[in-house]
């Protein structure tokens, strides 16, 4: 296929119910559907702006067809950009998630017949979801945005964005009213596409028994000076592995699980990483699947190695706190503080690592009252060592990897009295199995 050109045709004013829009007729050379843009306020050379990416639905969108949730979706859009004052709708004609009007109206018939929306679509020779989003990619950069906070449930859109060069910085859940008609619709999506179940009130259908008991400990925990509440997550593989090799990033998590990872973020202040993982994994410890603050981060880096590329050193609201030993290298010092990091030095353990009861001590100096603990192996198998895990939250993915535990040898002085895990709440989401508990050591 040819490399894909779009070519702005025209712009025009257009009052809404919402407030006055510009629309911005686009065409492309890979066929002759024209995709639109619906801009409200000045976007141009903006950050972090509020977009939709809506794939055409004749029927929802027009006809305010109660099998989907479509119309109501690029309405409330419309509202959320006018509540803001600026935005903008990419408005795709890929109908019927890329099949076409005709195709779709023959998967309803299918659906009437009892089949869900995937196996209709697949029964009529199609894929479960054919669309593609690098004309909005296109759209977005001729429109001079610079990163998006995209509305939607759909964590495929957010992929697509990202590969195709468009910063995602967070993701604004956007959910129509469950009816009769089209309750299994969108159940189907949630659990055969991914897409993320509604996340609060009433409305919620997925029931969330992991993140209701970390938020009740988070609540409780009336912490005491001494240190945060810490609660360590992690995910892992069946057999117990977090990577495939040392210095590897590998995914494990399921979209719905990877949203439950950034909802327990957003539930605390600050957020712990070794810089293993900071050098394998580039995150950024920000909460971008869910709504909520980012937590402080906070690096555990002996040697400052971290680059001064990292993601990290561009957090968008808090540059991480690093501790590190007191040998550590002083124009590098100078360089991260340069960038807005904080470094703390302290001398090092026994064996050489850092100590995690000054460490957490000094947080709690800082008015930091949870933590969370993300890993990687070293520092998970480190803050169990130390018994500073207050909860555990594990997401088990149905895979086998063969390659790095989570948890290297304890070699707990007592064989007898091990970190069990009580007041265990279990949750699945999609195929991933999601364990919680309280920590408590205790005799076998
Ligand atoms: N699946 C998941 O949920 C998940 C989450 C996070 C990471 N990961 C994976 O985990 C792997 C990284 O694990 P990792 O063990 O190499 O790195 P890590 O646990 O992120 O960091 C360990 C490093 O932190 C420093 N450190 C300083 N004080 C420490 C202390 N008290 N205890 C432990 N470490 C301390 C040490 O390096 P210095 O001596 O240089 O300071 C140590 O080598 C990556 O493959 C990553 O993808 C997986």
């Amino acid at each position: 296929m040819t490399q894909l050109q779009v070519n702005h045709l025209e712009v025009t004013r257009i009052p809404t119910p919402y407030g006055e829009f510009r629309l911005h007729l686009y065409a492309h050379n890979q066929d002759n559907r024209e995709p639109l843009a619906l801009v409200m306020g000045d976007v141009s050379g903006q950050a972090e702006v509020l977009v939709r990416l809506h794939s055409e639905c004749y029927t929802g969108d027009v006809l305010g067809s109660q099998r989907c949730d479509c119309g109501e979706q690029l309405q409330q859009a419309m509202q959320m950009i006018a509540d803001e004052g600026t935005g903008a709708i990419v408005y795709l004609r890929q109908e019927g998630r890329g099949i076409g009007l005709l195709e779709k109206l023959r998967a309803y018939n299918l659906q009437d017949q009892g089949y869900d929306t995937v196996e209709a679509n697949l029964m009529l020779g199609h894929q479960a979801d054919e669309r593609d989003y690098t004309v909005a990619a296109r759209i977005l950069e001729d429109l001079q945005i610079q990163s998006v906070r995209l509305l939607t449930n759909n964590p495929r859109k957010i992929d697509s964005l990202v590969t195709l060069g468009m910063p995602v910085v967070n993701r604004i859940p956007l959910h129509g009213t469950l009816n009769a008609e089209n309750r299994r619709y969108i159940q189907t999506k949630i659990e055969r596409m991914a897409h993320f179940p509604h996340e609060n009130g009433a409305s919620s259908y997925l029931q969330q028994p992991v993140l209701s008991q970390v938020n009740q400990r988070l609540t409780e925990a009336n912490q005491p000076e001494r240190r945060p509440y810490i609660t360590l997550s992690y995910a892992q593989t069946l057999d117990g592995c977090i990577a495939l090799k040392s210095g590897q990033h590998l995914d494990i998590s399921n979209p719905q699980s990877y949203t439950l990872s950034h909802q327990l973020r957003a539930k605390h202040q600050a957020i712990l990483v070794g810089i293993g993982t900071v050098l394998a994994d580039n995150p950024r410890l920000t909460v971008r699947l869910a709504e909520g603050a980012n937590p402080q981060p906070v690096i555990l880096d002996s040697h400052l190695r971290i680059p001064l590329t990292a993601n990290l050193l561009r957090h968008p609201t808090y540059p991480p706190l690093i501790f590190t030993t007191l040998e550590a290298d002083k124009d590098r010092q100078t360089a991260l503080e340069a960038l807005g990091v904080t470094v703390f030095r302290l001398p090092p353990t026994a064996d050489q690592l850092l100590p995690l009861e000054s460490i957490v001590t000094k947080l709690a100096e800082l008015g930091l009252i949870s933590l969370m603990v993300e890993g990687g192996a070293g520092i998970i198998t480190s803050f169990v060592k130390a018994q500073l895990v207050d909860q555990l939250v594990m997401t088990i993915a149905p895979t086998l990897a063969g390659g790095v535990r989570a948890i290297n040898p304890l070699n707990l002085p007592q064989a007898d009295v091990l970190p069990h895990l009580t007041n265990l709440q279990q949750q699945r989401l999609g195929d991933d199995q999601i364990i919680c508990g309280d920590i408590l050591w205790q005799t076998t």
